[in-house]
């Protein structure tokens, strides 16, 4: 067991707190956000996440867990530092490391602290430092020299990406496909690796750039594999032949796989575009071409319009016309809108003076936050769908492929469009509706 101390309690820092706490450990969360902290030691995590309010209340009943918004009294219990905080994309698609450095510095702080507090104590442990944010190749280096500049005792530097899924976070963080560790020293790296005895997956041990770079190549490839499908979607529709038909045939093949290939209204969430994005500014930087990448965000931004262009395609002009939007986050199973392409799509039809009236289960109130009250808000998918001339699906929430036909019959005209692949068509065309999907015949 170990003591370990995780900056920052968003989507990646909860779930990671919350996790080592369940594999044994004992965890300080730290976070500025002083609402997020009361409601973390209240047992109630400030996202919705599957799984996390019931390990945050076993962590706490075991005392395995606690938050706090002091950085020093974390740090002066902990043998172990994850920087887990936010790295968001600058205006020109670079990475802006701000937070991440302020964080870096107030660890040196704190770890010069207790270096001094505890000079007379016999028992100094080597503290390791370990980067869990996503951050373009080189920067753990950097913030290594920053701890340094703080007058940081000794202490170990790893980088040590995470690939969760918003939706199913806790799942992905305990049965990964892999661990990935990078560091300068293998002492360090080793010991990373055993914080997670408990995860049976291999360890990648990598040096600081490598595990940066494994993190922005993975998400890079994957947004490749969405791009390529939403791309093929396209054609299929020229050709009248549904794109997930496609997809299954080709997903068999093993050096293809299934996953990821679906279409639909394009990438979202915090990661893919920030990612690639930053990925493609820093091989520019560096003289590097990025003809695929730069392809993949091309598709992706007109994506979401190609939903508005199948409404236009069955109403003709939506100016005045009631939408029904069946949902508001990025993906299923999360309450994040960050670059949904549903907010975009509520955008662009509200702009063409289109009624939306959009439901989601769980992202409705962070949605208001962002669009205020240019649309209208539904406490259920029957009411959205009541007097709709058109519905459109834009998030797969599963709970929408059990939305009943008849409640589909409350709409006043007959048109449902789909950017992603929840709905039975086919149920829908046999009860009289026009059914238009992305790359569906
Ligand atoms: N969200 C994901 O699905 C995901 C998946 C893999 C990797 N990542 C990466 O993980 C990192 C974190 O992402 P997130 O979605 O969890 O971010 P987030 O914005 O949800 O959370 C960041 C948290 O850090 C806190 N914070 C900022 N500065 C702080 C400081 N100095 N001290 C203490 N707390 C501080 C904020 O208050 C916030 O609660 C990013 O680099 C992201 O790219 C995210």
């Amino acid at each position: 067991m170990a003591d370990l101390c995780v900056v920052g309690t968003g989507y990646v820092g909860l779930v990671t707190g919350a996790c080592f706490a369940e594999l044994g450990h004992r965890v300080w969360c730290v976070d500025l956000d002083d609402r997020k902290v009361a409601l973390i030691n209240a047992g109630k995590s400030p996202i919705y996440e599957p799984g996390l309010d019931e390990l945050l209340k076993r962590s706490l009943k075991r005392h395995a867990l606690v938050a706090t918004t002091s950085l020093s009294e974390a740090v002066t219990q902990a043998d172990f530092s994850f920087l887990c905080v936010g790295t968001p994309s600058a205006e020109d698609g670079s990475t802006d490391l701000s937070i991440i450095r302020r964080a870096a510095s107030e660890l040196g702080k704190a770890l010069h602290d207790k270096h001094v507090n505890s000079r007379k104590s016999k028992a100094k442990k080597r503290h390791v430092v370990i980067v869990k944010s996503t951050v373009p190749p080189g920067t753990s280096e950097s913030l290594d020299q920053l701890l340094r500049e703080a007058a940081a005792p000794d202490f170990g530097m790893c980088m040590n990406p995470e690939f969760l899924r918003e939706g199913s976070a806790v799942n992905d963080f305990l049965q990964p496909d892999r661990i990935v560790v990078g560091g300068n020293e293998r002492k360090d790296v080793d010991a990373v690796g055993r914080l997670y005895a408990g995860v049976k997956v291999p360890l990648i041990k990598t040096g600081l750039r490598t595990a940066e770079m494994i993190k922005y190549a993975s998400n890079s490839f994957l947004a490749t594999k969405i791009s390529f499908a939403n791309e093929l979607a396209n054609m299929c529709e020229q050709f009248g032949i549904d794109v997930y038909e496609v997809a299954d045939g080709m997903g068999y093949d093993r050096r293809i796989g299934r996953a990821f290939l679906n279409a639909g209204a394009g990438f979202g969430g915090s990661c893919f575009k920030k990612d690639v994005s930053s990925l493609i500014y820093e091989a520019k930087k560096r003289g590097s071409r990025t003809a695929i990448l730069d392809a993949v965000m091309g598709v992706n931004e007109l994506q979401p319009f190609r939903v508005v262009d199948l409404l236009e395609r069955g109403l003709g002009s939506l100016s005045g016309k009631r939408i029904a939007l069946l949902g508001l986050a990025f993906k299923d199973e999360t309450d994040d809108i960050r670059d949904s392409a549903a907010i975009k799509v509520a955008r662009a039809l509200v702009k063409k003076g289109a009624l939306v009236v959009a439901y989601d289960p769980k992202a409705a109130e962070n949605a208001r936050r962002e669009l205020g009250g240019a649309i209208l808000y539904a406490n259920s998918p029957k009411e959205a769908l009541k007097d709709a001339d058109a519905c459109a699906l834009v998030t797969e929430w599963k709970s929408f492929g059990k939305i009943p036909l008849s409640a589909f019959k409350y709409m006043r005209g007959r048109l449902v469009v789909e950017g992603r692949q929840v709905l039975d068509k086919k149920a829908l065309k046999k009860a009289g509706f026009k059914y238009l999907g992305i790359g569906r015949a």
